[in-house]
């Protein structure tokens, strides 16, 4: 099951009775966020944790617009969006793909036909006639006519939360899909909060190089011709963490284009962290089953999902910086204000009354918790592809993504839980991981209680912790420098005599299996005298 569009998936949410209309009048300052907060921490017997996806119909000081927050909220729904019974069929299906092996004749040739016609439909397809074109601004457009929330209190102002941002690669032409909050400015700029590890990012830079070398910046050491200091570490340098020296920035435009309101599949794959070289329109059609149709831009070489809601089309001056935040983030605390690019909105399009799809982030659990649940059932085959010891993984909500990630490994040889966690320091966003716990096989990640009880248990922490040093989230406020710290492994694994231990390891308390059945056959009575059904 796959949706054509955000109507279609609401649609499909009023069906499966997971949708509330909401007529009582929502203010978009605050009090959405703080109704959408309270909904997706309530634990409803009717929802279950996570409640339901709200689109708020009567929004203070914007007659005829609608809002939908909570679309991804649910485990249930997460599923539905990505229209599987389980996200466990997702994986099923890219370890089915990946297991392709070479083909060792004509006959292993004619059964892989079906796959590669399979993979040529998940392409990205480019249409003419679009429904985010049916009112097409140019000019008197303002961002301020969409009713864009202001999440918590001490947020620098109102936040563009669920937009897909596309950018192209100035060097090979591939596009990128990522999810980057917007700060309004005013009626036509906000902020790009590309974090610079992103791709997003890494395409700024590289129009950067290219507009040193086109002005004919001398090459500096190690960076090639046009790698001016500026163009190679503009972020680091604006966040007080390089040693580069100043300098002024070279001059250009990098083309930005925003849909804000896809279909869901589309908007869940602007966060997943794939390989820079996979374009994201390709990800969202092998999870929809279909391609994802585009539309060119009116006023920039861009193409954008052609049944979004809302499509911004703008540019990122190369040598513009301005502070963006502080902004309520899910971490759970504010964080800090930065210079991050300006966003200039050139020309906007959208369909009739457009719905404007929003989230909110903050305290967990709350719906991104649910998207990031998602990204780590579907990668974890990919994980499995470069450290293939590794079982299970959990990166509990609390943990934010990426202060904590719990492994399970099938441990083979001495030292192997210290090269799983470098292995996932080196794996592209799981670089940010703050935490890593490594388990044995026999521990169920999933289950917090026992990890707790293995972990504490298992380890000596002089002995067993792991220090790094590298790479930090930007919204990591406690790291000694913005972007750069430290990170903790946990081998928790039981030690070997070849890693040093010389003690014995005692074996874990379980009752035999003659009692046990003796008192399984018993038990029924037992637990009706006991009281304890
Ligand atoms: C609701 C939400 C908001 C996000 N906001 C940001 C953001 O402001 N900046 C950022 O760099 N990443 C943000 N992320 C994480 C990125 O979307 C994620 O790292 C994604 O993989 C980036 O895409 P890329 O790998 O194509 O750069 C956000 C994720 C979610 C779920």
């Amino acid at each position: 099951m796959s949706y054509n569009d955000l109507r279609d998936w609401i649609a499909a949410l009023e069906r499966a009775g997971e949708l509330r209309k909401i007529r009582t009048e929502a203010d978009p300052i605050l009090e959405i966020a703080e109704i959408a907060d309270r909904v997706s921490k309530s634990r409803s017997s009717k929802y279950g944790p996570g409640g339901p996806a709200l689109l708020f119909q009567n929004i203070k000081g914007h007659p005829n617009s609608q809002v939908l927050i909570n679309q991804f909220g649910s485990e249930r729904r997460m599923r539905l969006a990505l229209g599987v019974d389980s996200l466990d069929e997702i994986a099923d299906r890219i370890r089915a793909f990946m297991d392709v092996k070479s083909p060792q004749g004509f006959l292993d040739k004619v059964k892989m036909l079906p796959m590669l016609a399979e993979m040529g439909k998940f392409f990205p397809k480019t249409v003419t006639t679009a429904a985010c074109k049916e009112v097409i601004r140019r000019d008197q457009f303002s961002l301020l006519d969409f009713p864009i929330l202001q999440c918590w209190p001490k947020d620098a102002g109102r936040f563009i939360t669920l937009p897909c941002v596309i950018t192209r690669d100035p060097k090979t032409g591939k596009r990128n899909v990522g999810m980057y909050r917007m700060q309004v400015f005013d009626e036509r700029t906000t902020g790009m909060h590309w974090q610079r590890q992103k791709v997003a990012a890494e395409h700024y830079r590289e129009s950067l190089r290219a507009a040193a070398t086109n002005a004919g910046a001398p090459p500096l050491p190690g960076l090639g011709k046009g790698g001016s200091s500026a163009a190679v570490d503009i972020m680091a340098r604006t966040s007080g963490g390089s040693i580069l020296p100043e300098g002024p920035l070279p001059t250009g435009k990098m083309e930005v284009a925003v849909a804000i309101g896809t279909d869901p599949a589309l908007t869940f794959c602007a966060i997943v962290p794939a390989p820079p070289d996979v374009e994201e329109f390709l990800i969202a059609g092998f999870l929809r089953q279909k391609p994802v149709e585009l539309v060119k831009c009116e006023t920039i070489d861009l193409e954008v999902p052609a049944d979004a809601e809302i499509i911004l089309e703008g540019y990122v001056n190369l040598d513009e910086l301005r502070m963006e935040g502080p902004f309520g983030d899910h971490t759970g605390f504010y964080s800090l204000d930065d210079l991050y690019p300006v966003f200039h909105v050139t020309c906007i399009t959208h369909r009739k009354d457009p719905i404007y799809a929003t989230t909110i982030v903050g305290k967990p659990p709350m719906e991104d918790g649910w998207m990031g649940k998602a990204v780590e059932r579907i990668f974890l085959p990919l994980m499995k592809l470069t450290i293939p010891e590794l079982v299970d993984i959990n990166l509990p909500l609390e943990g934010v993504f990426h202060n904590l990630m719990i492994v399970s490994i099938r441990k083979s040889y001495p030292g192997q839980a210290r090269k799983v966690m470098n292995a996932i320091w080196s794996l592209g966003q799981a670089m940010f991981t703050k935490c890593i716990l490594v388990v044995d096989e026999d521990v169920n990640v999933q289950d917090l209680g026992e990890v707790t009880l293995k972990v504490l248990n298992n380890i000596d922490p002089e002995r067993d912790i792991q220090f790094t040093l590298g790479p930090i989230d930007s919204l990591d406020h406690s790291s000694r420098l913005p972007n750069y710290g430290s990170k903790m492994g946990v081998d928790a694994t039981r030690k070997w005599s070849t890693e040093g231990f010389a003690r014995p390891w005692p074996d874990e308390i379980t009752m035999d299996a003659k009692t046990k059945s003796l008192v399984d056959s018993k038990w029924k009575a037992l637990a009706k005298e006991l009281g304890i059904e």
